[in-house]
This record gives structure tokens, C-alpha cells and sequence, in this order.
């Protein structure tokens, strides 16, 4: 009998630190919780030994507070995490955590594919500074390298803007793509990208990036390996929404404009609606992608780009789209992620919240859907760039809910129809 006791408390104490303790957080908006799989103080890396991370962290070439987790993907047993070198001391830029093996707690990161792929600066062979990623249904991977160190003024441009994509079955990168002097300008900054794989398979696929301070859209052709520039004015800010709250703090992001996209099903001609916001905005615009996938239609199609009505629940980070045409969008001054069932028309009464918490999701920097379950990284990016992270507080959260039961009860869970096309219901 005490022998049973004491392996049932051994047991208990097992399940609670060998696979990690499920945190639950639950939101005012929707019926199920969210769940912790992982946080993190601080990052730190999977260095080959502890005498390697020692010399590390004695020269400076990894410094434990500057580092800021923004963007994130799944495919399948990876977790990826990048890290933009805004602060020196940044080992690795592109990591990844390996869920087989990491139930939750702090994970350290790996560099993907390995430590040499990472090297700052060093132009071709190296990615400087990853935002957000995508892993397409072909098993690619495609990274956007800024080739930058440091942010705002602070910015040094090591390497040119470089779209690397990756064969995730095999880790070796497929296609290398340094954009042209003409796809950017003295202001370009772009921290986010949307893939778009058309009805001809894997070859047929289109890459946008939004450039939030230049204030442009490129476009990168895979088959043809070649790349151009959209301009428009929706692409700007809105000057009267430059200014945030977010974790008690103050602070006028005026300058950013197009950030958020995402990109609905395939439509009925073929093409899919991409979606955009600039981040100084409250409202959402759409475009179809025949439009954005011919250079010569792009220069000349002002009045192709529509107005939607305006979002009345503030700015947005990163946004996604799933293959039922729900749309998520991070809700930054809410601490929330918001949603909208495309097959109905965009207004205010047709948006929802699926999740909100003041502690747990301060500043959602990105969100993905993969298999029917969101994932989300909260990071306090203000509290960082502004004043400086607590590394006595849990300061990144990746956090998890599945998608069906994070929308049941709102205004996006309504009655399951096959995606018809944006522009026929709208
Ligand atoms: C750079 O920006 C920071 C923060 O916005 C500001 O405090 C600093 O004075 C700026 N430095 C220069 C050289 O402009
Ligand atoms: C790192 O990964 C890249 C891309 O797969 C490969 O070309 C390179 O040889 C690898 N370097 C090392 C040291 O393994
Ligand atoms: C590739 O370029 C050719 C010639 O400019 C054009 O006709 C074709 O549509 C392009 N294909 C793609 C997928 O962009
Ligand atoms: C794509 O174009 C770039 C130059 O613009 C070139 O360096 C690269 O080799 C090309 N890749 C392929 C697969 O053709
Ligand atoms: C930092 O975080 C710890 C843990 O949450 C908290 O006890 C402490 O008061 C915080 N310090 C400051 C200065 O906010």
C-alpha cells in the first residue's frame, strides 16, 4: 500500500513536470480556453554543449534580454520561431522547436536548418533577420531574409532583401531570390508575406510581401522567377489612427502602413481575394490575385482594389485565412484576435472575438491555423521596443485553441456552406 502511494505521487508529480504543466487561460468571448504550450521569460538557444553557450554569453554574441520571438509556423512535428536581430546578441534568427520532444514549459531554440544558415550578414549563405514565414502545402518553406540588424534608426541593411525557400523534407533551400533595386526603396520595411499556390500545383505559386514603410506590395513569380512592384494608396496609413495603447503604454506608430494579409480560397474563376491592412488603420481592403499576378494588370488597376467597411475594434498585426474562408485577425489595443466568416459580407455586426485575455495575449504577433487548431505568439513587442521587458515575467506565449470550438457561439460559427467565391456573396 505505501508502496502504490508513493508511485501514485511519483505519478502525479510526473505528469505535472516530465510533460510539462497545460496552462488554460480563459477567454470572456468564447466558450473554450486557451492553452499554454509554451512561455518563455527570455529566449535561450539549443547550443551543441554548455561550454559553447558559456563562451557565448561571455562574448556577447548571444545577449539573453534582446531577444524578441514575432513570427511563428507549424508543419509537422516543428514548431517554427523567428527572431529579427533589432537588438545585437541574437544567435539565430530561424529556429524551430521540436514538438515530439517539447510538451511545453520553456524550450530552447534550435536554429533551422543549422547553426552556418544563421550567420548574420553573411549575404547567400546566411538568413540576418526572418519575420513571418510560411510553410506551403508542397512542403516548402519560404523565408523572407530583410537582411537587416537593428530596427528604426538603428537600422543597418548588412544584406539585401532576399527570399529564400527551403525544402522542408530535405532542409535544403530550393530557390534563393534577391529582390530587385526596384522592388524597394529607401523606406522599405517588410516583416510579413502571404503564399498564394494557384490550381496548377506546386509551380504555381506567387509570393506578396508587404512593405509597411516604403508602402508597397512585391510580387515574386515562381515560375518565372521574377518579381515586381504594386503600388496604391491603400497601401498608406490612415493619419488619424497612428496612435496606441497597448500594455500600459502610450506610443504613435503613425508611419506603418500594409502589414496584415491573407488570402481567401480559390474562387470559382480560378483566383483567389487577397485581404490587407495596414497596421495605422482600421479598415480592411481586398484584391483579387489575377490582378496582383500579372505585372502589367498590377500597374493599372486602381479601381480593382476594394474598400471594405471600416473594423471598429481597432489596429491588426497578422492575419489568416483557413480553407473555409474564416479569417482571424490579431487585435493589438484589445489584447484579442478577432474573426470574420468571409461567406458573409464584412461589417461590424458580422466580426467577432474568439479570443481575449490582458495577460496572456498582450500583443499577438502573429497567428496561424494548421490542422484546424490556431496557434498564437503573444509578445509584449511595445513594453520591448519602448521600455524593456520584466525577465522576471513570462513575456512570450505560444498558445493554442482549435479553431471549431474557438468560433462556436460567435458570429463567424454560422452554417457551414462550401466557399463560393468573395466576390459572390459580397
Ligand atoms: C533613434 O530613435 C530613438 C527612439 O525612437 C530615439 O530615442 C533616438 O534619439 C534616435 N536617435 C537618432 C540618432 O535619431
Ligand atoms: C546548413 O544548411 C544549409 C542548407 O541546407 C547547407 O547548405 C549547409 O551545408 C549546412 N551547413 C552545415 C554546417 O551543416
Ligand atoms: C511568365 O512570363 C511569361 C512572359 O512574360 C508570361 O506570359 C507568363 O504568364 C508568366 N507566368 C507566370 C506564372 O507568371
Ligand atoms: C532566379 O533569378 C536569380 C536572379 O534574378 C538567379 O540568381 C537565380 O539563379 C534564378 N533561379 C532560378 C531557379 O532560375
Ligand atoms: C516583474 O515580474 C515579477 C513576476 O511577475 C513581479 O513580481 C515583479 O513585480 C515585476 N517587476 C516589475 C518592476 O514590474
Amino acid at each position: 500500500m505505501k508502496y502504490f502511494c508513493f508511485t501514485l505521487i511519483f505519478l502525479s508529480i510526473c505528469i505535472a513536470h516530465c510533460f510539462g504543466e497545460v496552462k488554460r487561460w480563459p477567454s470572456r468571448f468564447s466558450r473554450a480556453p486557451l492553452l499554454e504550450r509554451f512561455s518563455w521569460k527570455q529566449l535561450d538557444w539549443q547550443y551543441p554543449d554548455e561550454i559553447t553557450r558559456n563562451e557565448a554569453l561571455a562574448s556577447g554574441e548571444y545577449q539573453p534580454q534582446n531577444g524578441l520571438p514575432v513570427g511563428i509556423e507549424i508543419w509537422k512535428n516543428k514548431l517554427f520561431v523567428t527572431v529579427p536581430r533589432w537588438k545585437i546578441g541574437i544567435p539565430s534568427t530561424l529556429n524551430y522547436i521540436d514538438l515530439d520532444s517539447n510538451r511545453g514549459g520553456s524550450p530552447k531554440l534550435t536554429p533551422y536548418p543549422n547553426w552556418s544558415q544563421n550567420v548574420a550578414g553573411a549575404c547567400g549563405t546566411g538568413i540576418t533577420t526572418a519575420y513571418r514565414i510560411y510553410a506551403d502545402q508542397c512542403d516548402r518553406l519560404w523565408v523572407l531574409d530583410t537582411g537587416t540588424i537593428g530596427i528604426g534608426n538603428t537600422t543597418v541593411q548588412a544584406c539585401p532583401y532576399t527570399l529564400n525557400v527551403f525544402d522542408l523534407t530535405t532542409d535544403k533551400i530550393v530557390r534563393q531570390y534577391r529582390l530587385r533595386p526596384e522592388d524597394i526603396n529607401q523606406n522599405t520595411f517588410i516583416a510579413n508575406i502571404a503564399v498564394d499556390l494557384g490550381t496548377g500545383g506546386c509551380d504555381d505559386a506567387f509570393v506578396y510581401m508587404s512593405d509597411e514603410l516604403g508602402y508597397g506590395l512585391i510580387v515574386y513569380s515562381w515560375a518565372n522567377n521574377t518579381s515586381w512592384r504594386v503600388t496604391h494608396s491603400y497601401f498608406m496609413p490612415d493619419p488619424l489612427t497612428g496612435d496606441y495603447n497597448v500594455g500600459g503604454l502610450n506610443f504613435q506608430w503613425g508611419e506603418e502602413g500594409i502589414f496584415g494579409m491573407s488570402l481567401s480560397p480559390i474562387a470559382a474563376d480560378g483566383f483567389r481575394t487577397l485581404f490587407f491592412h495596414p497596421l495605422s488603420s482600421n479598415r480592411e481592403f481586398a484584391v483579387s490575385t489575377e490582378i496582383l499576378r500579372d505585372p502589367e494588370l498590377a500597374l493599372d488597376s486602381y479601381h480593382a482594389f476594394q474598400v471594405l467597411p471600416e473594423r471598429p475594434m481597432g489596429h491588426s498585426t497578422s492575419e489568416v485565412m483557413d480553407e473555409n474562408g474564416i479569417q482571424l485577425f490579431n487585435l493589438i489595443d484589445q489584447n484579442a484576435v478577432g474573426c470574420w466568416n468571409s461567406l458573409l459580407p464584412y461589417s461590424p455586426d458580422n466580426l467577432g472575438v474568439i479570443a481575449r485575455h490582458d495577460e496572456a495575449l498582450i500583443f499577438p504577433a502573429d497567428v496561424k491555423i494548421k490542422n484546424g487548431v490556431i496557434w498564437i505568439i503573444s509578445d509584449r513587442m511595445p513594453n520591448f521596443l519602448i521600455t524593456s521587458l520584466n525577465a522576471s515575467d513570462i513575456n512570450f506565449r505560444i498558445l493554442t485553441v482549435p479553431l471549431a470550438d474557438a468560433i462556436a457561439g460567435t458570429v463567424c460559427d454560422n452554417v457551414p456552406r462550401k466557399f463560393a467565391g468573395f466576390n459572390s456573396v459580397w
